[in-house]
């Protein structure tokens, strides 16, 4: 019996040692942790349950029948993080490069086929070379596989991905199919196509870093979430992330303690600026009003025109879409709507109530937002706000203008409750662009068109620069003082809280993609 348990043991440390001393050194000089240092500062102390650690690839091809590492280059399992279910799978980059092969994508589709069984969270840890060149074509077939089931775990259960080493080729397409992507500094990178073939392609010279790096999918191309400086922060980054989420599409998020007693926000009075032109932070309009240091911003270095991201309101977890004035002067446009687009799908998946901020001048005009389709990715936004059913809920703090007051959340499309500050202008159009069309001849025909401009820009302003007329027919519900919003917030979202509301019986919905 001794002998089989100090082979088992043998055995163990084997696969535990992954591709060896010397490859973990090489991952330690690249500032990368391993596999299984990553689960260990992932998963609470002790629950790691690992499952299939003696898996082999069955291949000869190339010399592989001389090489079968134990766990085929990644680590699969589950266990908790702060104290609920959650399944992971770690690539090990010092196993022939954290490859992806058919026994590889077995071993993680196992673990996807849990998670969903389960109802629980599924986190990739992502550090590969893409698929196993030696295996061909069944290292595809392992890929689709995945991407499969990504599809079909998509609003079910939350998918995270932590992107820690390459990420390169089709491979990109499985952490693109989850609802979230977190990458580290100057580690990490993604990219369909590396430097060489770019080169090849189109003559042009660039790094993998300025390709597909941290920076450049933060910023440019929207593809990654957050970005953290280095695999600890990132790995803080998934547990304060799932803390704001449910465990699947059945279950609320998890609710904190909450004493009352700090409900009236003086400090919001003073935010909106006396000219209505100038711009100020919404941040500061957030976290004036969710519980103190609750904001965990998504996406905040793309898109910064519109700001979204979790909090909490009365220990509750909320998902809160702000047009940005310091950015743009918060205008729609493409990369923002399908920025808030996007975010609100995830909130109303995952039973998250949806918090609206708005001030909006309306989408940016241009060749370049048209001829890219500002109207198909401004639908975006407008469709997922009306199909959400989450209860949803409307705070104007200034300008409401054209069609972007109907798509920001507005009563029309399914808001629950809208309240407006007194500084609302709830219009067509500004003021002064309203009364140059409207009273255009009247203004051209005056002794002094500048003044008649002036006179009929104030009496348009008079007349719609307010949240009354909006109030005198419902569309907003209740004017209030900002020092008030806190107040009426957890008033409104605690009335809301057995909402039930259901879409007419389809397959699935068109949205505008
Ligand atoms: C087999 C691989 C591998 C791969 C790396 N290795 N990638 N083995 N298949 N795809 C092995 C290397 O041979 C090496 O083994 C070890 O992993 C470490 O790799 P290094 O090159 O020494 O590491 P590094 O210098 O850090 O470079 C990492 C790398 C590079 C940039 C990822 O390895 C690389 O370019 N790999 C190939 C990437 C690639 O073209 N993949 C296919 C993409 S297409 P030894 O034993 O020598 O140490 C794709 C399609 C997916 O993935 C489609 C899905 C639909």
């Amino acid at each position: 019996m001794q002998e089989k348990f100090n082979e088992l043991n043998k055995k163990i440390e084997q696969a535990k040692l992954g591709g060896g001393e010397k490859r973990i050194e090489a991952q330690h000089e690249k500032n990368k942790l391993t596999a299984r240092e990553r689960i260990h500062f992932l998963m609470d102390e002790g629950s790691f349950e690992e499952v299939g650690m003696f898996v082999t690839h069955r291949s000869n091809n190339f010399g592989l029948d001389k090489n079968k590492p134990l766990g085929d280059g990644v680590v699969t399992g589950y266990g908790t993080v702060n104290g609920r279910l959650t399944y992971v799978f770690a690539q090990d980059f010092t196993v022939m490069g954290g490859s992806l092969a058919e026994a590889h994508a077995e071993k993680i589709v196992k673990i996807m086929d849990m998670a969903m069984k389960n109802g629980a969270p599924l986190i990739g840890l992502n550090d590969s070379g893409g698929a196993r060149i030696q295996e061909g074509v069944v290292s595809l077939g392992g890929y689709a596989d995945i991407f499969y089931r990504n599809t079909q775990a998509s609003g079910v259960i939350p998918q995270l991905s932590a992107i820690m080493g390459p990420c390169a080729g089709g491979a990109v397409y499985s952490p693109a199919l989850t609802d979230f992507i977190m990458m580290v500094e100057k580690t990490s990178y993604m990219f369909v196509t590396g430097p060489n073939v770019v080169k090849t392609v189109t003559h042009e010279e660039v790094t993998s870093e300025e390709l597909g790096g941290a920076s450049a999918h933060s910023t440019k191309s929207g593809v990654t979430h957050f970005t953290y400086a280095n695999e600890i922060e990132c790995i803080n980054g998934l547990k304060k992330l799932l803390s704001y989420i449910p465990q699947n599409c059945e279950e609320d998020a998890p609710a904190l303690d909450y004493q009352s007693g700090d409900e009236s926000r003086e400090k919001l009075n003073a935010i909106i600026p006396d000219n209505p032109n100038q711009p100020y932070d919404i941040r500061e309009v957030i976290d004036g009003t969710v519980d103190a240091d609750s904001f965990h911003e998504v996406h905040k270095d793309f898109a910064e025109n519109i700001v979204v991201g979790f909090a909490r309101l009365a220990g509750r977890s909320i998902g809160i879409v702000a047009n940005q004035p310091a950015f743009l002067a918060g205008v729609l446009d493409i990369n923002s709507s399908a920025k808030g687009a996007r975010f609100v799908r995830f909130c109303d998946a995952f039973n998250i109530p949806l918090l609206v901020f708005e001030d909006v001048p309306g989408f940016l005009p241009g060749t370049d937002q048209e001829w890219n389709a500002i109207i198909t990715n401004g639908a975006k936004l407008l469709y997922a706000f009306s199909e959400a059913t989450v209860p949803r809920v409307t705070v104007i703090t200034r300008k409401a203008y054209g069609g972007a007051y109907d798509v920001m959340n507005s009563k029309h499309i399914g808001a629950d409750m809208n309240f407006a500050w007194p500084t609302a202008e709830i219009a067509v159009m500004g003021a002064k662009g309203a009364a140059e069309i409207i009273f255009r001849k009247e203004i051209k025909e005056a002794d002094d068109p500048e003044a008649k401009l002036k006179e009929k820009e104030a009496e348009y302003a008079e007349m719609f620069a307010n949240p009354y007329n909006a109030a005198a027919r419902g569309y907003v519900d209740e004017v209030i003082r900002p020092d008030q919003t806190r107040e009426k917030l957890i008033k409104a979202f605690k009335m809301l809280e057995n909402k039930v509301d259901q879409l007419p019986k389809k397959k699935h919905g068109n949205i505008p993609l």
